[in-house]
């Protein structure tokens, strides 16, 4: 990988390396589902196209390659590794958005999914996104980029992350916990599922990739833990301060909905302090990778000081 996204001397400049790693990942994610759009459903194909390729920050594999470099190891190769991730993120947005979750109407700056294809089409299109995650890992084709082996530590984490005991469990814990109070442990324990199982994945399966020993692995799980549910305090209070055409989906509205947030609990001052906190624990988690580490540090920063 180049380093033109660093400035000159030593610290990094963390909006041009996002921008780079970004690029890589939007590259990669283009040339799925291209086949399928001359197909007798491609219109589902260009459905899914729509939401996949509608300007994300693409935090979720970026941390994974930047958990990959961090121990060392080459990334170019493993890109195609880390884009389940994406597709498995873009289905839960998809998914979210629909009528009976969230009902909203714009994402990524644009209509949402069943608002442009219909709700047949969104849920399906989410369906086909979380399936094609796990096509991807199990492929063949990689054998020669990674042994199957390696991968199924893989495709077991990332299907225990994205499933009952991870996003969807949290997802339904959110729907049924609207208009109810929650305690702060309950808060936690909901975000850590909703948001933060899928980011801690993101670095794990980094890790994984990459053959980190077991001291390794638990400090940046630790740092994927810390990064996770500070990544849902920065979008509770990105929804209370944000405007909409920052963020690319409508704002102001968790309080409508009695949505459980970290600012309607604690207040906004406490949440931001909540996030500090975490801010320090993810950097003290990865202090051991030492230099290398520093745009996992970064990473940690950017997501609590992000306007989008
Ligand atoms: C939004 O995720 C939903 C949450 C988990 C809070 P992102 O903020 O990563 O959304 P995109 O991918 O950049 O659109
Ligand atoms: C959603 O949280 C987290 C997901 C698993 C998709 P939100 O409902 O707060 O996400 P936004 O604000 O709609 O992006
Ligand atoms: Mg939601
Ligand atoms: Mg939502
Ligand atoms: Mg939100």
């Amino acid at each position: 990988m180049d380093r033109g996204f660093q400035k000159k001397g030593s610290s990094l400049d963390i909006r041009n390396y996002l921008n780079h790693q970004k690029e890589r990942v939007d590259k990669a994610l283009d040339l799925l589902f291209r086949e399928e759009a001359g197909r007798a459903y491609g219109r589902l194909a260009e459905g899914i196209r729509y939401s996949l390729l509608a300007g994300g920050k693409r935090i979720r594999p970026v941390l994974a390659l930047a958990t990959i470099e961090a121990l060392g190891v080459p990334s170019d190769p493993l890109v195609p590794l880390v884009l389940p991730l994406e597709l498995i993120h873009t289905y839960s947005l998809v998914h979210d958005d629909l009528p009976a979750m969230d009902n909203d109407d714009l994402r990524r700056g644009r209509p949402t999914n069943h608002v442009v294809y219909g709700e047949a089409a969104a849920i399906l299109a989410g369906d086909a996104l979380l399936t094609h995650a796990f096509t991807l890992l199990s492929d063949p084709v990689y054998d020669n980029i990674l042994p199957v082996s390696r991968r199924l530590p893989v495709i077991h984490e990332l299907s225990v992350a994205s499933g009952i005991a991870g996003m969807v469990g949290g997802q339904f814990l959110d729907i049924v916990s609207e208009g109810k109070s929650l305690t702060l442990p309950e808060l936690e324990d909901l975000h850590s599922h909703k948001t933060g199982a899928l980011l801690r994945v993101s670095v794990r399966i980094g890790a994984i990739l990459a053959g980190a020993g077991e001291k390794e692995l638990r400090g940046l799980t630790r740092y994927g833990e810390a990064i996770g549910i500070a990544f849902q305090i920065a979008d509770d209070l990105l929804d209370v301060e944000a405007t909409a055409e920052e963020m690319g989906k409508a704002t102001g509205k968790d309080a409508g909905k009695h949505k459980n947030t970290y600012p309607g609990l604690v207040g906004v001052e406490k949440a931001r302090a909540l996030a500090e906190e975490k801010r320090r624990e993810a950097h003290e988690a990865v202090a051991l990778l030492g230099d290398k580490g520093e745009p996992l540090r970064e990473i940690a920063s950017y997501i609590i000081e992000r306007r989008n």
